[in-house]
């Protein structure tokens, strides 16, 4: 590494201390190139990456499909209006509902976005249908996003005070527990929204029985199942959409992160029963733009092509079992996961020294919770790269003193 390439990095370290807003602490690194599984910084230092972008970089960093998908469309048309059909919009929502089950897709630009768009349909159909119910079901320790309604939805204990007063209409109750999720049900609930892996609070997954019992209620009472699959949906727990794993079918699908390979796409997905929105009720400038639309059918499609989720499941379950065999040495517990989205524990505290070390190590993972560490690679992760991932663990976990008792 050069002396000018050092004070290259410190000035725009200065420069972004300036100029960034701050709303999380970075480290002082500036991330200039990734290519498949690796990150390369304004240094020329590369990161074997477990993060993805933050479950995101379903192809890997700058997948050719991507770049191709943008060159073409970029040529073609960037931007017709919101009130104007395009091609891509119309064949990337045929492909979402031929592979989902269900039969209608509203384009968004953010999960947020995606998941204010079902509350608004759920709190439509409680005012159709419900005697104009309108609470929503949600549980405690969930990440449904930071907008001001779905930081509400949120169950995170940390955001109960923030920005007051908070969005009206949410009940948290814990995962797991049908009891206390029937008893919030009321002649006021329209809609019971559920993340099947919580990403953001640990890589918690429901249980078969429990979300069978809450699917069974919705019909019962008539209120709509919304399952918020920003981080989970498309191939990354092992099959096209976490909620396969249930033998379910929620009203209402929400979709981001994973589907646009990086570029900003999310979707909420319904079925014919729930087409309530009437002109007015929901839109946006960029939703179904053509060049977001180009790249999401192109990601998908590559994500089909390649049988990512089959390759998930098996890439995953082989981590999961070089994570258990690191666990008779090291203090690591409570192992799990789906697919590509896998966590375990180490004693409180070490997370963040254990992601640091990783990074200063060339390895890129994250502490959702003082106590957990968690993986969302890109799906093109291959038995290798869980490898080396393992190898760098072991070391950083060495370096910072957390080995066998
Ligand atoms: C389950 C879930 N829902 C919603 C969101 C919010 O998505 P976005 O940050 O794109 O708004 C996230 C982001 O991490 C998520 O994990």
């Amino acid at each position: 590494m050069t002396k000018a390439v050092q004070s290259q990095t410190a000035d725009l370290l200065a420069a972004a201390e300036q100029s960034v807003l701050f709303t999380a602490k970075r480290p002082n690194v500036v991330m200039e190139r990734g290519e498949g599984m690796q990150l390369w910084d304004t240094e020329g230092k590369s990161y074997l990456d477990f993060i993805g972008g933050w479950a995101v970089t379903s192809l890997g960093h700058s997948p050719a499909v991507l770049r191709d998908a943008l060159m073409k469309q970029s040529g073609e048309l960037v931007h017709a209006s919101p009130g104007f059909y395009n091609k891509p919009m119309i064949e990337f929502s045929q492909l979402l509902t031929d592979i989902s089950g269900f039969d209608k897709v509203f384009f968004a630009n953010s999960g947020a976005e995606a998941n204010e768009s079902a509350v608004k349909l759920a709190r439509k159909h409680g005012a159709l249908h419900l005697g104009g119910a309108y609470e929503i079901i949600t549980l405690t320790n969930s990440f449904h996003g930071r907008t001001l309604a779905m930081m509400s939805a949120t169950g995170k204990a940390q955001w109960d005070t923030l920005f007051e007063p908070k969005v009206p209409g949410f009940i948290h109750v814990p995962i797991n527990d049908f009891d206390a999720c029937f008893a919030a049900i009321s002649n006021k609930t329209c809609a019971i929204m559920l993340e099947l892996v919580q990403g953001e609070g640990g890589v918690n997954a429901v249980d078969s029985a429990y979300l069978q019992a809450i699917r069974k209620a919705c019909d019962v009472y008539g209120i709509m199942l919304i399952v918020d699959e920003i981080q989970t949906g498309l191939a990354r727990t092992g099959k096209l959409f976490a909620f396969q794993h249930y033998d379910i079918q929620p009203d209402v699908l929400t979709l981001g992160k994973g589907i646009g390979g990086g570029y900003p796409l999310s979707a909420m997905l319904t079925t014919n029963k729930f087409d309530l929105f009437v002109q007015g009720d929901q839109g946006g400038t960029y939703n179904g733009a053509p060049l977001a639309m180009a790249v999401g059918l192109a990601v998908v499609q590559e994500i089909l092509r390649l049988g990512l989720a089959e390759q998930a499941a098996a890439v995953g379950s082989y981590a999961i079992n070089k994570l258990q065999e690191l666990s008779r040495t090291y203090p690591i517990s409570n192992i799990r996961g789906k697919g590509l989205l896998f966590a375990f524990d180490v004693p409180d505290g070490t997370a963040q020294p254990l992601v640091a070390q990783c990074m200063e190590d060339g390895l890129l993972i994250n502490a959702p919770k003082p106590a957990t560490i968690r993986f969302m690679p890109p799906l093109i992760a291959t038995k290798s790269d869980i490898d080396e991932m393992i190898g760098l663990l072991q070391k950083a976990m060495t370096g910072i003193g957390l080995s066998a008792s």
